[in-house]
């Protein structure tokens, strides 16, 4: 379910209807602090019945609830509860200009895949290709496994959301909630126990990941993107259940990537990442290099590489070190 499917549904499905499917609606509705709607209607007519005070009081119009109601469901149930899965295939289909890719890869749980190549050259194509779960039918031709098998046509759609997290996703809706409430809120729409450690782990996760600290008090709104992009890493370690993981290309985003990828691969994981950033790249157990649309070579990170890695750590942590000095005025001795 994307966030069309959810836009459908809210306009032509009746209020109660509605709610007894999400019962996490149930939530929006409370934070909202909308008057009561009559339920028999879908929630864009019951709307007409609100009071235009109410509505410019609040500063939302009737279309924007509905948008915003739209966003929630689909950020809240994006990965239910999942069936693990033992092995991800990629079997190559062809490159740009028609040429075989002639290539089968096995990813398993644990492992980070990096994918490096050109700007354009076709990295977003290839995590696009994982998250559809494609059987020959995207430009690319490839097809993906799930446990050695094809996805059968009527379960592919429904797995869509809950075998693949996308992490370039945000939380786009406007809400009222503490980072803590929302933490609390996914766990329940997942129907996880609300156990107060894992909460409390998965908050001080993001914590460590972000590069500004917030805290369990703070309001997502009030969340930089970097911040943001932490808590929805962490809540991806910690709450949801997808076991495939797809990042693609966060640079720059204010959080630390290596350790995200390091936390996410510890809670077993599939993570793929596309990436420019050599420590990122060198960081993954593979690599996949792209050219041309195709997957040219998959490489294996060298010991000798690992060693590279450690070096170019250290001189960007100088590097970091040497930028924050600048910043605040000291010098450099
Ligand atoms: N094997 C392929 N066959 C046909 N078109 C492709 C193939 N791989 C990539 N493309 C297309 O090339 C364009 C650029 O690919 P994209 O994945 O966005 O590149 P990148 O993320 O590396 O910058 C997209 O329109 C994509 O659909
Ligand atoms: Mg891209």
């Amino acid at each position: 379910m994307n966030n069309t499917d959810f836009y459908d549904l809210i306009y032509t499905v009746p209020l109660s209807e509605l709610r007894e499917r999400y019962p996490v609606a149930q939530d929006f509705f409370e934070n909202l602090n909308i008057p009561p709607l009559d339920e028999s209607q879908p929630l864009p007519d019951a709307l007409m019945d609100v009071d235009a005070q109410w509505l410019d009081e609040f500063g939302i119009t009737r279309q924007e609830i509905a948008d915003q109601l739209a966003s929630f469901l689909g950020t809240m149930t994006e990965s239910e509860p999942a069936r693990s899965i033992g092995c991800l295939t990629i079997i190559g289909g062809t490159d740009k200009n028609g040429a075989p890719e002639d290539i089968t890869l096995d990813i398993l749980p644990g492992s980070v895949v990096s994918i490096v190549g050109p700007t354009g050259s076709g990295k977003s194509r290839l995590l696009a290709d994982i998250e559809c779960l494609a059987q020959g039918d995207t430009p690319t031709a490839r097809r993906v496994l799930i446990d050695g098998a094809a996805v059968p046509e009527d379960e592919r759609f429904t797995l869509e959301g809950k075998l693949v997290a996308q992490l370039s996703q945000n939380m786009n809706f406007v809400m009222d909630l503490s980072v803590m409430e929302f933490l609390e809120m996914h766990a329940r729409s997942r129907s996880i126990e609300t156990d107060e450690t894992v909460l409390r782990e998965c908050f001080e996760c993001a914590n460590s990941l972000a590069g500004e600290s917030f805290g369990s008090d703070t309001k997502v709104t009030q969340l930089s993107g970097g911040q943001s992009r932490a808590l929805m890493i962490a809540d991806c370690a910690f709450i949801s259940q997808s076991p495939i993981v797809l990042i693609d290309e966060i640079e720059n985003a204010g959080v630390d990537r290596r350790a995200a990828v390091a936390i996410l691969a510890k809670r077993e994981k599939i993570v793929l990442i596309s990436t420019h950033d050599p420590l990122l790249a060198l960081g993954a157990d593979r690599r996949i290099v792209i050219k041309n649309g195709g997957i040219f070579r998959v490489i294996e990170t060298s010991p000798r590489e690992r060693e590279a890695a450690a070096e170019f750590e250290r001189i960007d942590r100088q590097l970091s070190d040497a930028r924050a000095k600048l910043r605040s005025g000291e010098r450099l001795e």
